[in-house]
């Protein structure tokens, strides 16, 4: 009986747009930027890596600018290894747009070849525009930002192009005084393992706040139901191709976590096992039936399938991954943690940012407010009960 009625449910799932880097047909205009020669911050093919940047408009009748500045850094998959990267390239994986015929509209996300000279955003950037700089940043190292070294025929850069991004956007806009540094999918993931060390770059340039916000990076381990290898397998293989043995290897994995886990270095690369050592204030986002991970696991979908449908044996072992998760996001730190009950991932860089709410009518929007007026969202508040049905997005 429940059965019936859960599959019923299911087919009527829309899954929220998850947002690979991209720019929109409308919202918020941001120009695209250049990073000094010599930071080593270039894309897959050695493309230089860019910006884009927009200053509040808040701010834009009178002389001062904003002191508060948001980076975001954006997501879309990521390869690992010497097959799963050629196909990227040639556009059989996911984001499946072929990097030898590609565009602005369906750009190679291993080159900053075809960024256009001006981005139009939604979500995040539109409301936080309003009172401060917002810069987002293209993702061409497939490598979750975590990178750094080089491997086959590409670069994977992500953490010299983030580390680069900082201090140009730290030179640009000179009295900063609060940045928000954060990013969705892949770059939730990159932007969780950096947080603390841009952290600390930052104070040591005169910026007196940083906050994270962090979304759909919480990545828990889960044997997949299919033939997909497992987002342990793939961190594993980012640790041992483009992070080990490089200069920056510290920096990412971060000296307490790698204390913890000697000869498990990619545990501090995985949202389950890196959470409880990040220290810098943070907003965690995450949706518990998160629709990466379990297209994933569960159906070997390379990307987020759009109305799953789904066994009774499969929605178990959905059940048992959301109820895990959430017992796993119960122990974070207090104020750090905002999870709807849905089949969702990433929308922070669409209107869902704003008009989704959780159980408690908090939207991820006010969520955020909630940190930077420095209070945080309660873990009564930002984390929501698992229900026994598999639900679909948030907001209906
Ligand atoms: C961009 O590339 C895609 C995929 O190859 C193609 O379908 C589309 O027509 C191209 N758009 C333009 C404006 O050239």
């Amino acid at each position: 009986m429940r059965s019936a009625s859960l599959l019923l449910y299911v087919i009527f799932v829309h899954v929220r747009f998850a947002w690979s880097w991209s720019c929109e047909s409308s919202g918020t205009e941001l120009q695209l930027f250049g990073l000094p020669k010599g930071a080593g911050a270039v894309c897959n093919d050695g493309t230089p890596a860019q910006y884009y940047f927009a200053p509040s408009t808040s701010t834009s009748s009178s002389k001062s600018s904003s002191d508060t500045t948001l980076i975001y850094l954006s997501g879309g998959g990521q390869c690992s290894d010497e097959t799963s990267c050629a196909s990227r390239y040639d556009g059989s994986a996911y984001p499946y747009h072929d990097c030898d015929s590609s565009n602005a509209t369906s750009p190679c996300f291993m080159s900053s070849k075809d960024n256009p000279d001006v981005c139009l955003k939604g979500g995040i950037f539109s409301e936080l525009v309003k009172t401060a700089n917002v810069v987002y940043v293209p993702y061409c190292s497939s490598d979750g930002w975590m990178g750094d070294g080089e491997f086959g025929n590409f670069e994977f850069r992500g953490a010299s192009i983030a580390m680069a991004v900082v201090d140009a956007v730290v030179e640009a806009v000179p009295n900063t005084k609060t940045v928000i540094f954060g990013g969705g999918s892949a770059g939730g993931r990159g932007s969780s393992v950096l947080l603390d060390s841009v952290s600390e770059r930052l104070k040591d340039n005169g910026v007196k706040r940083v906050l994270g916000f962090l979304d759909s990076p919480y990545y828990v381990e889960e044997d997949p139901m299919g033939d997909f290898e497992g987002f342990q397998q793939q961190t594993i293989d980012v640790y041992n191709n483009f992070i080990s043995g490089s200069d920056l290897e510290e920096m990412i994995i971060g000296s307490a976590c790698g204390d913890a886990y000697p000869n498990e270095e990619w545990k501090c690369l995985f949202g389950q096992y890196r959470f409880p050592f990040i220290e810098t204030q943070h907003l965690l986002v995450a949706d518990q039936f998160d629709g990466w991970q379990l297209s994933h696991n569960i159906h070997d979908y390379d990307g987020i399938e759009v109305n799953p449908v789904y066994t009774d044996e499969e929605l178990v072992n959905i059940e048992e991954f959301a109820g895990k998760q959430h017992a796993l996001l119960a122990t974070l730190k207090e104020g750090s943690v905002y999870a709807t009950a849905c089949y969702s991932h990433h929308i922070s860089e669409g209107d869902g940012f704003v008009d989704y709410k959780n159980n408690r009518g908090i939207s991820q929007s006010d969520a955020l407010k909630m940190l930077i007026e420095g209070k945080g969202v309660e873990m009564v508040e930002g984390l929501d009960e698992i229900p026994d049905e598999f639900v679909c997005c948030c907001g209906d």
